[in-house]
């Protein structure tokens, strides 16, 4: 049974990011291109109107950490965490950025390994994308990062994730997408038949040159957390967070392992291990029980009176139209939160992101649903003291 809520358009909003230019961002947000991500502005609006500075703000399923980011940009302290981690290598990277300096320092020490590097160990998979001598240096600098320790060590990573492959003069492939790792047949295909040129690059100098893009801007006042874990348990103590602002996975609308096969194979997992632990389904059923599993999560780790943002989408799974906003609703009474409104933003059709879908199929519009924690629930146990998530892991 579906309750009554109002239901406004996001266009009509007072300061909506709708319209926003896309290159008004900082600059931290290139680092590395990734499907399903929501546009900074977004995540901007709610935490400027539903937060104050200083407050702590968590984005459970935080992708490439657009929301975290741009907590921490406006003096919060932002919080991301996700399952795939190339997601938590970005997300990492970007609330605990370093400065050009370290990145030039960390060039400096490891030029000459990388450069004299003579392995070529890589399956052929990999192959098909590199020159040989792009190669081998990127083959060191991956036995370098192996098991990145400080700030330095995973940024530098996550600038390795962003120019691993794409077209620009600092990507270390053959032409192809940035934002995902294509088949390496289609790739195979294009060298052999389009006579596609794998260039020869010099991975130091890409390294230095991507980081000096990305960090043109001012580094964020404040430095955030990130965790490499499953939403539905969080390691957060109860009540720390101020603020929710996320986007769950849409159902199985995006193959996020597959999708980022080459970055997980540099960052040393096999995409098809990583699938099998991201939520993925065409479930409806199954998708509710994990809604209500991760928004029981939400609840427990949100203080009593703070807000609760789901980006969510009005899809199409086996032919039908799916609102998962008005879905929702059928389980969030059971999680300790109240829904307040929905927040419908059409996506124009030529805006759409997902330009490889149909017109009645995929992702069709973005749809808000905003929740909130009510201040007192009869029977609770009082609310814990504040700032327990910075004392314990800050
Ligand atoms: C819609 S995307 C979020 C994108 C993000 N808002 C951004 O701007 O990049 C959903 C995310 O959920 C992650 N994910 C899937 N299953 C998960 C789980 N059980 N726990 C945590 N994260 C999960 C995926 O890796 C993906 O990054």
């Amino acid at each position: 049974m579906l309750r009554q809520i109002e239901c406004v358009s996001a266009w009509e909003l007072e300061g909506t990011w709708k319209g926003a230019r896309k290159s008004s961002g900082h600059s931290l947000h290139a680092l590395c291109s990734r499907t399903g991500s929501f546009p900074p502005a977004l995540a901007r609006f709610f935490i400027e109107r539903y937060s104050g500075p200083g407050s702590v703000v968590l984005d459970p399923f935080s992708g490439k950490g657009t929301a975290p980011l741009e907590a921490c940009l406006a003096g919060r302290v932002g919080v991301g965490n996700d399952l795939a981690p190339e997601a938590y290598v970005l997300t990492r990277a970007k609330v605990r950025p370093v400065s050009l300096e370290e990145v030039i320092g960390w060039v400096k020490r490891n030029r000459s390994f990388i450069e004299s590097y003579r392995g070529t160990d890589a399956p052929e998979e990999v192959q098909v994308f590199y020159s040989r001598s792009t190669l081998r240096q990127l083959l060191a600098v991956r036995e370098l990062l192996s098991e990145p320790e400080t700030d330095v060590e995973y940024f530098v990573t996550a600038v390795m994730l962003g120019i691993l492959h794409g077209s620009s003069s600092d990507s270390l492939s053959v032409k192809c997408s940035h934002s995902f790792s294509m088949s390496p047949k289609y790739v195979e295909k294009a060298v052999r038949v389009s006579g596609l040129r794998r260039p020869e690059r010099n991975v130091a100098d890409c390294i230095l040159r991507r980081a000096e893009r990305v960090l043109a801007d001012r580094l964020p006042p404040v430095k955030g957390i990130a965790f490499e874990g499953d939403a539905r348990s969080l390691p957060i103590p109860p009540e720390s967070v101020d603020l929710i602002v996320t986007s769950p996975p849409y159902f199985n609308m995006q193959t996020y392992a597959w999708d980022n096969w080459l970055r997980l194979w540099f960052l040393g997992h096999e995409y098809k291990e990583v699938a099998r632990r991201l939520f993925h389904t065409d479930s409806v059923s199954r998708f509710l029980s994990f809604a209500e599993e991760f928004l029981t999560e939400f609840n427990r780790v949100l203080r009593p009176g703070g807000s609760c943002f789901l980006v969510l989408g009005v899809v199409r799974l086996r032919g039908e139209t799916v609102n998962m906003a008005e879905l929702l609703l059928n389980v969030v009474d059971r999680t300790g939160f109240e829904p307040v409104r929905v927040i419908t933003d059409e996506i124009p059709k030529e805006k759409k992101y997902l330009m490889y879908l149909g017109t009645d199929q995929g992702v069709n519009r973005e749809v808000v649903l905003e929740l909130l924690k009510p201040e007192s629930v009869p029977g609770r146990s009082p609310r814990a003291g504040r700032g327990g998530l910075i004392s314990v892991v800050g």
